[in-house]
């Protein structure tokens, strides 16, 4: 494919190419290239101390960036790679700082995008990526967002269609013994806790390392977006408008947007559907809160941070 081709070149000469992921789009370097990786940051405005997550094509090249590869990694690697899976290992000699935060430990994932597996094939290293977005705004689910997001600071854009998950990955921390989630995604507690026979953790805030999505206002809209009951957003007027409703039934008011009750159908929808509010200009978003189910996690976290005022 010519454009595979394309962006190993650009990758190779230290440039960017957004990349599609089964997740969310990313922005991606040479892992190995500080100058590469240091565009990432001003691209997307970035705090240069904030960790990014190295993409690679198989297990093979694993221990070239983590120097323990403990069992219970082995075991969902193996389940889950390639998916939308990041694990926290103890980094390997050599990492840069810039991809690590300066942190002993290094984030990995191996994405299941076909264009994702061609394109880090063909590079045959590490790509460090980051959603594709500016710092602290949504996620970009589509070409058309990234380069909404980015345009011209991104070298080239493989198109790749809306992307499947649509949230980020699940983090898991494997460096510290006890897995831990860092954050919630797709791949659910009970699935990790299925593969390895043992109950996982969700990490405590004030104990996680530097993640910078899980600053509060992070993957906002720059829309007022709130989370409201169903019981609330009956209560609303058409006095309050111009606002949209983005929830399981509130059809009749405002601009409503009328989501999927299957908590996978939802994400994938989740920040397509807030970024085009967002171009309307409204007063506010509301959004219904979803469901207290545990499928509903990813979800939910990322509707508490798009609705965090900051
Ligand atoms: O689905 C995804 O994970 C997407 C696609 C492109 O792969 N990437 C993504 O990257 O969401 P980013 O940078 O927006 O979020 C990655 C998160 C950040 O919150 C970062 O702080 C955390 O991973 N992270 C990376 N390395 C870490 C480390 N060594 N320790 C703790 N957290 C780390
Ligand atoms: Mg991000």
């Amino acid at each position: 494919m010519q454009s595979i081709e394309q962006a190993v070149t650009i990758l190779r000469a230290g440039g960017l190419v957004a990349i599609p992921t089964e997740t969310v789009y990313g922005l991606g370097a040479d892992a190995r290239n500080a100058a590469a990786v240091e565009k990432i940051f001003l691209a997307k405005q970035r705090p240069m101390d904030h960790p990014l997550i190295v993409h690679l094509s198989d297990m093979q090249q694993l221990s070239a960036w983590a120097r323990e590869i403990p069992p219970e990694a082995k075991k969902l690697a193996a389940a889950f790679w390639p998916g939308p899976l990041t694990m926290i290992f103890k980094k390997a000699p050599g990492v840069l700082d810039s991809v690590t935060g300066g942190q002993d430990t290094v984030g990995i994932r191996m994405p299941k995008h076909p264009v994702a597996q061609a394109l880090l094939t063909a590079f045959g290293g590490g790509i460090a990526a980051p959603s594709a977005n500016r710092f602290g705004r949504i996620s970009p689910t589509t070409s058309e967002a990234v380069r909404e997001e980015l345009g011209n600071a991104v070298d080239l854009i493989l198109e790749g269609g809306q992307c499947e998950v649509g949230v980020e990955s699940t983090i898991v921390d494997v460096s510290q013994g006890q897995p831990v989630i860092l954050r919630p995604g797709m791949i659910s507690a009970a699935d990790i806790e299925a593969v390895l026979h043992q109950p996982v953790a969700a990490a405590e805030k004030k104990t996680l390392p530097r993640v910078s999505g899980s600053h509060d206002m992070h993957y906002a809209p720059v829309t007022k977006t709130q989370l409201m009951s169903a019981s609330e957003i009956a209560q609303l007027t058409t006095q309050d408008l111009p606002f949209a409703v983005v929830g399981f039934t509130q059809q009749a008011l405002g601009i409503s947007v009328l989501m999927s009750n299957d908590p996978k159908r939802y994400a994938h929808d989740l920040y397509h559907v807030l970024r085009e509010l967002d171009k309307k200009k409204l007063q506010r978003i509301i959004v219904e809160t979803v469901p207290s189910g545990a499928e509903w996690d990813a979800v939910r976290d990322r509707l508490k941070r798009a609705a965090h005022s900051g």
